[in-house]
């Protein structure tokens, strides 16, 4: 086994994070024992899986000596917002470029966090426009004396994913402590780190389970189970563990809805029913797609009773603040 333990890492999250049984979701779908592994509290404003991620860029920008470290997303991104706070506690500058149609976009959700941390926020009008933004920020930091660090989005790099390369070893233990051997492992696909990672993980410490990602981007199963696979394979190639088996990357693509970032009708029916039975939320651009697509399977009848599933919460709730109109329909108003 590759020496996992001695790469880089700066100690930013709260963890572990709990693995929780769910005793009235359980009932309400009347299916398998679902468990919940709450990395919504990872901590770092807000929690949410790119802490874990951050643990590793931050590390990596801190030995490259960085000044100002630059990424992207969508304007109302948790990474983005994650990003910002985890280059306060690295000492460097978070300079974040966003995209957004929106001349005047409203300080809500996730943005209003990263202007109170003292985030540089710059607007891009597509996303396609980022990475020449983020090339010219980093042009200004050089000629100004600085140590630029581009982080893609998502953070989902080899260097970001062994993140979750590590929450598949943590979470192994407590599924073990608890006896509890899940047959499925369910978990939102974004920018695919976050699963590429966790493959990585069961790789190299095992897991009997299947994981099963829903993709939350456009591009089809096709294309982000290959994406998906190249970058477990990335991840692996940095850590100098095996590649990983391609037949083990399931991406699923049938909870996207019509575009990124808008909830289907399916994924608002997830946030009201963990909301009114465990008081949990969920977000409505990514977990809440993924726990509709565990749904989907519950309803089907792919679980007996006695069988268990996991469901990774990766955060996200911030969005909900700028998303109310999109939540209108489960609203009591
Ligand atoms: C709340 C939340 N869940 C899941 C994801 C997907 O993670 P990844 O981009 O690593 O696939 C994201 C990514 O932005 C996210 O913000």
């Amino acid at each position: 086994m590759p020496d996992f333990f001695s790469l880089p890492r700066e100690r930013i999250a709260t963890l572990p994070t709990p693995l929780e049984f769910m005793p009235r979701l359980t009932e309400e779908l009347g299916g398998p024992r679902i468990y919940l592994k709450r990395d919504d509290l990872t901590g770092l404003a807000f929690g949410g899986n790119k802490t874990r991620k951050l643990e590793y860029l931050i590390a990596d920008a801190k030995q490259k000596g960085v000044t100002h470290f630059i990424t992207e997303g969508g304007v109302q991104s948790n990474h983005v917002r994650q990003a910002a706070a985890a280059a306060r506690l690295g000492g460097m500058q978070a300079e974040l470029v966003l995209n957004t149609p929106d001349d005047d976009v409203p300080l809500q959700g996730n943005l209003l966090i990263d202007d109170l941390l003292g985030a540089h926020c710059h607007y891009a009008a597509t996303g396609p426009d980022r990475k020449p933004k983020m090339a010219e920020i980093a042009e200004r930091v050089k000629a100004q004396g600085g140590v630029p660090y581009i982080v893609v989005s998502g953070g989902s790099d080899a260097v970001g994913s062994q993140g979750y390369v590590g929450m598949i070893q943590e979470m192994n233990g407590q599924l073990a402590e608890q006896g509890v051997s899940p047959r499925c492992v369910y978990v939102a696909n974004g920018s695919a780190g976050t699963q590429a990672g966790m493959l990585v993980g069961q790789a190299l410490f095992g897991g009997g389970y299947t994981i099963k990602g829903y993709c939350v981007v456009p591009g089809g199963a096709e294309e982000i189970t290959q994406d998906t696979l190249t970058l477990a394979n990335q991840c692996a190639a940095h850590i100098g563990a095996d590649p990983v088996d391609p037949s083990l990357v399931l991406c699923d693509d049938t909870q996207f809805g019509s575009e990124y970032g808008c909830p289907t009708a399916e994924a608002l029916e997830a946030i009201k029913l963990l909301a009114h039975t465990e008081a949990i939320l969920l977000d409505p651009v990514y977990s809440s797609k993924a726990f509709a697509g565990m749904m989907v399977d519950i309803r089907a009848g792919l679980y007996a009773n006695d069988d268990a599933i996991v469901f990774i919460h990766t955060g996200g709730a911030p969005a909900l603040f700028a998303k109310v109109d999109l939540l209108k329909p489960i609203l009591s108003r």
